[in-house]
């Protein structure tokens, strides 16, 4: 058994209680005291992965990945786990050898989700949603950022934004948190309410609504609607800041009776540059009304829409205007976000962690505008999870190439440049990333700036990998 200098976070009993599960543990001591410290004892965090589990953490065996999450129950322990969740159909294989106190429960992810429930239940701080179809994890970053200038905050690590991830973060919430900035996805119809069932946001930002999960959804409407449930979901007297760029998103916001703030470019924004100067390689500069004027590292104009929603955010909760341009300005690019890369003389603009055609897009649009290039090239692969529409949508896509060639791989490689030929682009088909990669080693030269975008599954890090430009 673990034992802890202070209280553990959840109890052994608590546990049992929260997941609506039993409590198994083998050899309870006979003495009355030692059965009570057992009792007492409890868990310091929740883990799903025993690579990366701590000691005295939760282990909880998910089902739903490539293997059962069961097989790692004795190894969980080994590392030090202090309890683990257990499905009782898997229980068969454990009774009489349980490795550990184990908590008895039907379904794990959902039992993982009522712990996370009442856990949060008892958190009194700020929770803040973020949602959208583009640009969630940089705006809860940069939320975060202002919000942790103001007092301690929690974030979504990376993008823990699923059924399971959102859970998780929950779970991280300690008393001396005051904001909480909650990262929360989508791919199915309900699933942003499900979630804000569990976190319970008092505020939210829901930074746009587009295309992507066109697959899951069905339609633009049925999208922006998802988004919106997230404002839909606020406690009384809840606050959603909103995209104003995103009209779609706008017109959902409509039939819901919340406090909305809009932020962005457009004319009818409460929060609104006063001036945007593109710096290239080294982000923007803007002014905001009532904050000193901001250098954001992050490049491209989509990045400045999104930093001003973290100024609303900031502005809304009275935080300090200095520390919060302080906090904005003390971001850089996350991994395959738009990072600039000096290869042969080139730029590489990497923003091959991901892409939909919001965020595709804006890329295309930090290409064109990309200072002091003489020739652009966009290396575009599939966007994914757009339905039966996908075609015409990476049509669309190709069309939206303007001012630079491009070279494409991929199931919708075809349609890219169909649509890139209709718009009187150069525009070349690979069979795949290797033939694309070599081909394109041969172009790089000064004063060429080049893009990757790709969704995740295609790996389009693979070309840079291939030509030697890994980072
Ligand atoms: N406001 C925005 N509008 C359009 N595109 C954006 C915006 N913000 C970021 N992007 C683009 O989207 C990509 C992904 O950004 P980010 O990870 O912040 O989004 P996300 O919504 O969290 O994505 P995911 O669905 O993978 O969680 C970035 O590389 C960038 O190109
Ligand atoms: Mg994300």
């Amino acid at each position: 058994m673990t034992a802890f200098a202070t209280a553990p976070v959840l109890t052994l009993t608590d546990l049992a209680r929260m997941a609506g599960g039993d409590l198994v543990v083998r050899d309870v001591p006979s003495g009355a005291t030692e059965r009570e410290a057992l009792l007492r004892s409890g868990v310091d965090g929740v883990s799903i992965d025993t690579r990366t589990l701590a000691p005295g953490q939760l282990f909880v065996p998910l089902a739903g990945g490539a293997t059962d999450g069961h097989r790692f129950l004795a190894d969980a322990f080994q590392k030090g786990a202090a309890a683990a969740l257990c499905e009782r159909r898997a229980y068969a294989a454990w009774e009489g050898k349980e490795p550990g106190p184990l908590v008895l429960v039907d379904d794990a992810t959902e039992a993982l989700q009522r712990i996370a429930r009442r856990f949060r239940d008892g958190w009194h701080g700020l929770l803040i949603g973020v949602t959208g179809s583009a640009g969630k994890t940089t705006t809860k970053d940069l939320v975060a950022a202002v919000m942790g200038a103001a007092g301690p905050t929690l974030k979504t690590e990376g993008n823990l934004n699923n059924h399971w991830g959102v859970p998780l973060t929950l779970l991280r919430l300690r008393p001396e948190h005051r904001t909480a900035v909650v990262e929360i996805a989508m791919n199915h119809p309900g699933e942003i309410a499900a979630l804000a069932a569990i976190a319970r946001p008092g505020a939210a930002v829901i930074t746009n609504a587009g295309s992507a999960h066109l697959e899951g959804l069905g339609s633009l409407e049925a999208i922006a609607r998802e988004k919106a449930s997230l404002a839909g979901a606020l406690a009384k007297g809840g606050v959603v800041f909103a995209g104003a760029d995103s009209s779609r998103l706008l017109a959902a916001l409509k039939s819901i009776k919340v406090r909305t703030v809009r932020y962005g470019f457009a004319a009818g924004a409460d929060l609104r540059p006063e001036s945007v100067e593109d710096l290239g390689p080294l982000g923007s500069r803007f002014s905001v009304a009532g904050f000193p004027a901001i250098h954001l590292r992050l490049i491209g104009r989509h990045q400045v829409a999104n930093a001003l929603g973290a100024l609303a955010v900031a502005r809304e909760f009275g935080v300090d205007p200095a520390a919060a341009a302080a906090a904005i300005e003390s971001l850089r690019p996350g991994r395959g976000r738009m990072e600039v890369r000096a290869f042969r003389g080139a730029t590489l603009l990497v923003d091959s962690y991901n892409a939909n055609p919001e965020s595709l897009r804006a890329a295309l649009e930090t290409l064109a505008a990309w200072p002091g290039a003489t020739r652009r090239i966009a290396v575009l692969g599939d966007m994914l999870e757009l339905g039966p529409d996908a075609a015409r949508i990476h049509r669309e896509a190709g069309e939206a190439v303007q001012g630079a060639e491009l070279m494409a791989v991929g199931a919708f490689a075809a349609d890219l440049v169909a649509g890139a030929a209709r718009a009187g682009v150069a525009a070349r088909v690979f069979a795949d990333k290797a033939a694309l990669a070599d081909a394109l080693a041969a172009e790089l030269a000064p004063g060429t700036a080049v893009l990757f975008k790709a969704s995740r599954g295609a790996a389009l890090e693979d070309v840079l990998m291939r030509i030697g430009a890994q980072g």
